[in-house]
């Protein structure tokens, strides 16, 4: 029997891989001119990083994490997102005492999740984090940054939920508040939502269970519980994302499933087809997280979207990239050959030498099989006229051409 793949984790297959590049090139130019700088980041950390951070009631470290002991028996965990890792490093690194305040990564991360379509065990995100930045006009930017992206990209119809989870001044009262509004529902409330009900009660505001929703309905809103600074803070960012034309919907029970957010958060969801899987892109505000783990006190912003959900909106959308293929017919047509494909490579375009023996025809046919818009020929005719034959597949129109022609015409189709 043959091996497959481990489930939940997938190959990203030529045809994709395209369009992923796509989406990471698009992202790096537009994240460059916002100031950003990229990190690469470890795809393991010490599992601790993860319970401080991340949150030990959250679903993610109750039951998604790759949590395993090297061989010294030191517990490590696969990165199940990329934020704690990029705090790691900025504290670890005294990044604050350099000037680099926005970084910027791309990478698999790994959830123990149920695969399913736009959901996987290993996963892609392109992440982008500001340190250090306090003002309502980080959320915005980075906000209005992302929204760029999916607009260059010509994702149509992305919309942005925000919601705010208040600060160490004004959540404790709401949680108390909701926990006692959850303690008159309890009969109604599921298992998981009853067991965190004292230490993460936030949580039954994202429960999926029909029961829970139900119970749920008429839950205090965090939004009308703000402290006057969070309420500012809020207030600012929708006023700042307006400058720009972005309107955002208020979503009082959007609360994340981690615990490292105060204030800002949010969700760009897009038509994936996909029902519960069409969050592309999510994060927010982090202001303690960075002195939590040990670092100063640095205020922070970030996001990060999921690659796979992203290229299944944009399905069939990866950019073209003609092929030229290249038969050369003899010993003094290949000599020749190596110098002309050195050339039409050095200009930016892709050849694929086709290597066969045998009649045109045959060859030609392989030329078909490898996907060439246009096959280039030199025979020993045109070797000793100082001329090329240059097939337009797609036209199914042939020209012979001098040397220094051919280039112009292949570099046509880009
Ligand atoms: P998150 O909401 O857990 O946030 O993940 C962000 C995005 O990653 C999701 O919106 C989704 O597109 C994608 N994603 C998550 N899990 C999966 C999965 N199992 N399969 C496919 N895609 C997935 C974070 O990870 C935070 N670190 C975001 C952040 C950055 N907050 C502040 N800075």
């Amino acid at each position: 029997m043959s091996i497959t793949a481990v489930k939940g984790f997938n190959d990203i297959l030529p045809g994709d891989t395209e369009l992923w590049r796509h989406i990471e090139e698009t992202a790096y130019y537009l994240f460059r001119a916002y100031g950003f700088s990229e990190i690469r980041l470890p795809i393991v950390e010490k599992t601790e990083l993860f319970l401080r951070s991340i949150g030990e009631t959250t679903d993610i470290v109750e039951k998604e994490m790759y949590t395993f002991a090297d061989r010294h028996g030191d517990s490590i965990t696969l990165r199940p997102e990329g934020t704690a890792p990029a705090v790691r490093a900025y504290i670890e690194h005294k990044l604050y005492t350099s000037a680099v305040t926005r970084l910027y990564y791309t990478g698999p991360m790994f959830r123990y999740e149920r695969p399913q379509k736009g959901r996987y065990r290993q996963f892609y995100q392109i992440g982008a984090e500001v340190f250090g930045e306090a003002s309502p006009r980080a959320d915005a930017e980075s906000l209005v940054m992302l929204m760029k992206l999916f607009e260059r990209l010509g994702v149509m119809g992305a919309t942005l939920q925000i919601n705010s989870l208040g600060c160490a001044e004004c959540r404790p009262a709401y949680k108390e508040k909701l926990y006692n509004y959850l303690k008159g529902k309890a009969g109604s409330l599921c298992e998981n939502c009853l067991r965190r009900i004292d230490t993460n009660p936030l949580r039954a505001l994202d429960c999926k269970v029909p029961g829970c929703i139900e119970a749920t309905k008429d839950a205090p809103s965090i939004v009308e519980s703000l402290c006057a600074p969070c309420k500012e803070h809020f207030d600012r960012v929708e006023y700042f994302l307006g400058l720009t034309g972005i309107t955002p919907v208020v979503n009082p029970r959007m609360v994340r499933g981690l615990d490292y957010y105060t204030r800002t958060t949010f969700e760009v969801t897009a038509d994936t087809g996909l029902g519960s899987q069409n969050t592309v892109a999510a994060g927010g505000r982090y202001d303690n997280l960075v002195s939590e783990l040990g670092g100063p006190a640095t205020p922070c912003f970030g996001f990060a979207l999921g690659i796979e959900r992203l290229a299944l909106i944009m399905q069939g959308r990866a950019p073209k990239e003609p092929v030229t293929v290249f038969i050369a017919m003899g010993d003094e047509a290949e000599r020749k050959g190596v110098e002309l494909v050195a050339a039409w490579r050095r200009a930016g375009i892709r050849v694929i030498e086709e290597f066969s023996a045998g009649g045109l025809k045959g060859r030609m046919k392989r030329a078909d099989r490898l996907g060439a818009d246009y096959v280039v020929i030199l025979g020993e005719n045109e070797l000793a006229s100082g001329v090329i034959s240059v097939k337009d597949m797609k036209k199914a129109e042939q020209a012979t051409v001098a040397w220094d022609r051919a280039l112009e015409i292949i570099s046509a189709q880009k």
